[in-house]
């Protein structure tokens, strides 16, 4: 997996936006006009309608939004799962690449959305034990273990007792995530393992629900 200079994610918004043969821009378009809200990313899978990412919703974000506390969204790229965090008080939503960055204002400015494009692997100008709760998905997916230590080991500056941090990371023991070469060589054990050396508490892991990732919740 290549490091933060890759292409990878501009490719994928550039991709999206190409031209398309007519009929397929015009279904998409409808498609979009009904149920999206032109939203980047929903092609990977609208969580309205996909049942295992309902089921990641419902179970790590719904029952943790407060209108008193303050989340922190990484990598959200269009929004996809952004729309279901804007309950909280205070969202960061945090991104390494200005044209993410960009995308995501187009339908998520709003009076307790700040957002902010970090280095890689940093949380600047998020306060010291102030964030309840962490949300990162189709990110880590990408990222090599440095970079995941460095998430980790920023984390801690960030979040406040009892918080809850939940991540889906790649999963390379499973045959969907070998097929997809832009996904890190990372799997449940090694992520525990960085997870555990980082200080955190392991309070849920979910080997299961989706076919090329596992996702990991965890405590301060
Ligand atoms: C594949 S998109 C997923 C977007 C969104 N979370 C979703 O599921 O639809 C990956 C996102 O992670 C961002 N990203 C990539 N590397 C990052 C890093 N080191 N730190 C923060 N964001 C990063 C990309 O800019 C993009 O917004």
């Amino acid at each position: 997996m290549p490091g933060l200079d890759n292409p990878l994610h501009l490719d994928m918004l550039r991709h999206s936006r190409a031209r398309k043969p007519t009929l397929i821009r015009v279904a998409k378009a409808v498609k979009r006009a009904i149920f999206s809200e032109g939203i980047y990313g929903l092609d990977w899978g609208d969580v309205e309608f996909v049942e295992p990412l309902r089921f990641v919703r419902d179970r790590y974000i719904l029952p943790y939004v407060n209108p008193n506390h303050v989340a922190v969204e990484i990598g959200p790229g269009g929004g996809r799962w952004t729309r279901y965090l804007l309950g909280f008080g205070k969202l960061y939503a945090v991104d390494y690449y200005t044209e993410l960055i960009r995308e995501l204002q187009k339908n998520f400015r709003r009076p307790n959305v700040e957002f902010i494009k970090n280095n890689g692997a940093d949380f600047l100008g998020i306060p010291p034990e102030s964030v309840h709760y962490v949300f990162s998905f189709g990110c880590f997916v990408h990222l090599d273990a440095p970079l995941i230590e460095g998430y980790l080991q920023n984390l801690r500056r960030i979040l406040r007792p009892a918080s809850n941090v939940v991540i889906q990371y790649s999963d390379k023991s499973k045959v969907m995530a070998q097929l997809n070469t832009g996904f890190s060589d990372n799997t449940p054990e090694r992520m525990r393992q960085m997870v555990l050396r980082a200080g955190f508490t392991i309070l849920e892991e979910d080997l299961t629900t989706m076919w090329h990732s596992s996702i990991i919740r965890f405590t301060q």
